[in-house]
């Protein structure tokens, strides 16, 4: 069921930058900045992180930033958003390959403060896995920081139009555009998995920085939707208008529709 809400705020955050290189250097930048911080704390960074093209950038950056600038990873504890249902970590389309290719393999993160929902398991016990992943979040204090993409149907992790803004980690039905636009990845549509484990919405909300990055032609009437549209369950990305810690970053053609 459709579910929408009303806000007053007018904190409808944007950053808006010429480029999708200049975006994603302010990306890395925060996240880089936010590890440091907590480095000199001697405090643990909780990063929430993000797959797909988006992001590629931003890792990149990163990566710069520990091979010639000093940035250490060894107090960064990761989660990841979501994965395919089922999918074998080692599988080129997996997000454990993903997130191992574009950043884990070059910087000094710690094996075991990696996490990625494992996927390569029957459905039977998934909730409790899901639980399981959900608590280890919140025994953490929460994310810290959490970058978030967005999918053309405005989903954010996995969470497909028609997510309660009350959802938690949970396996979730992909979306027909959200496997429409994996078919390049995969090679068919029918190799595409019609599953995925996903963070919630609520999971996402309780973040204490969220950073949504959009780049490029193809997500600018999403965009217009998620920050000038009402906040509906059919828009996901459309609750972070009503989230004070979230911000939208974007380049000046995923901008052009607003
Ligand atoms: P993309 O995917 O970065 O590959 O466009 C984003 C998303 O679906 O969240």
């Amino acid at each position: 069921m459709k579910k929408t809400i009303q806000t007053t705020s007018t904190h409808k955050k944007l950053k808006l930058f010429q480029d999708a290189e200049a975006a994603s250097l302010f990306v890395a930048h925060q996240i880089a900045e936010l590890i440091r911080d907590k480095e000199k704390q001697g405090k643990t960074a909780v990063l929430g992180l993000a797959t797909g093209n988006t992001p590629k950038g931003v890792y990149q950056e990163l990566i710069r930033l520990y091979k010639n600038e000093g940035l250490s990873f060894k107090n960064v504890i990761s989660f990841n958003l979501d994965e395919y249902y089922p999918i074998l970590p080692d599988d080129q389309q997996s997000y454990t390959y993903f997130m191992r290719q574009y950043l884990f393999k070059h910087v000094d993160i710690k094996e075991q403060q990696i996490n990625i929902p494992n996927t390569d398991f029957s459905e039977k016990g998934i909730a409790q896995y899901c639980q399981d992943y959900e608590d280890k979040i919140q025994s953490l204090g929460g994310m810290d920081f959490q970058l978030l993409g967005i999918g053309r149907n405005g989903h954010i992790g996995f969470n497909e139009p028609g997510s309660d803004f009350e959802s938690k980690t949970r396996l979730v039905n992909l979306d027909s555009l959200t496997r429409e636009d994996a078919k390049a990845a995969f090679g068919s549509l029918d190799k595409v998995p019609e599953k995925a484990i996903s963070v919630g919405v609520q999971t996402i909300s309780k973040a204490k920085k969220i950073l949504l990055l959009a780049l490029g032609e193809r997500k600018s009437e999403i965009m217009q939707q998620a920050i000038n549209g009402e906040i509906t369950t059919e828009v996901p990305a459309s609750f972070l208008q009503s989230l004070s810690q979230a911000e939208f970053v974007l380049d000046a053609s995923a901008a052009r529709a607003l």
